[in-house]
């Protein structure tokens, strides 16, 4: 039986954990040819054995990023779906927050997925076109009160999405991002861990969502991919909220 992936070439930056380790396995799954990266290689080959390839990036730094789809390019003969994952998360209230703290958020979470944006497009033009799937936040549609940077950085990947999608939709080139709230990944544990009582967080923080629990890696892979695959042929410009309700409710 054929797969909604078969033979398509897949870049996915921050592969070494939680969502990025989830969409390597779930477009493998699915028949892709899967170029993955991170900065922490251990982890991120041990996602990618089996499954892919990868290779060190840092997406902070344009002359890796580009490297990195030149090499998918090179390995895969054409590039068809980049996902911007890799992120950093400063849990910081904005007041306190330092220029060095927030150079860091934007340049891993902010540049990241400009440049890879920029490159992806730069091979995907000429090629045919493809499609690109930024991974933005529910905290780029509300705000929370000590993820000042991180916000920023994630609304402005919302902008990006937005540009790249009318510039280059004449060229076939489809940009969406999705929007996920509280996903079980090592970011959100960490979160709920520098808490005064990790388990009293995490319960809280279950009870908000209209679904009474927190996501899961796969629920939001699978969103990816449907914003990546043919299916969604006539969508560009979306932030689709992945989020188990939690932006719906008013109080
Ligand atoms: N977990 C959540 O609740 C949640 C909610 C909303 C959005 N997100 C977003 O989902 C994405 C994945 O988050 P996650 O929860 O899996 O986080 P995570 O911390 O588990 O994984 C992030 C990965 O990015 C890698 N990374 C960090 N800096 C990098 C760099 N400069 N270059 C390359 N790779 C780098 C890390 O090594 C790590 O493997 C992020 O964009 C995050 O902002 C997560």
């Amino acid at each position: 039986m054929s797969k909604a992936f078969d033979g398509k070439s897949v870049v996915v930056t921050g592969v070494a954990s939680g969502l990025g380790r989830a969409l390597a396995r779930e477009f493998a799954a699915e028949g892709a040819n899967v170029l993955g990266c991170d900065v922490n290689d251990p982890a991120g080959e041990e996602t990618m054995a089996g499954i892919g390839a990868y290779i060190h990036t840092d997406v902070s730094k344009e002359s890796e990023v580009e490297f990195l789809i030149d090499e998918a390019v090179r390995r895969f003969g054409r590039l068809d779906v980049l996902v911007n994952n890799a992120a950093i998360q400063v849990e910081q209230e904005l007041a306190e927050t330092s220029e060095e703290q927030l150079d860091r958020v934007l340049a891993v979470n902010l540049k990241g997925p400009f440049f890879g944006c920029k490159h992806a497009i730069r091979v995907m033009r000429p090629a045919g076109g493809g499609a690109i799937v930024n991974v933005a936040s529910v905290v780029a549609l509300a705000g929370d009160p000590m993820l000042a940077a991180y916000g920023a950085a994630k609304g402005g990947v919302l902008a990006l999405t937005k540009s790249a999608a009318v510039k280059y939709g004449r060229d076939k080139i489809r940009c969406n991002a999705v929007c996920p709230g509280d996903i079980q990944t090592p970011l959100v544990e960490a979160y709920f861990a520098a808490a005064e009582d990790p388990v009293a967080l995490r319960a809280q923080a279950e009870a908000e969502y209209p679904l009474g629990r927190i996501g899961q890696p796969r629920e939001v892979a699978r969103a990816v991919l449907f914003l990546a695959s043919d299916d969604a042929s006539f969508v560009t410009g979306e932030a689709l909220v992945v989020d188990g309700g939690v932006l719906a409710e008013i109080y």
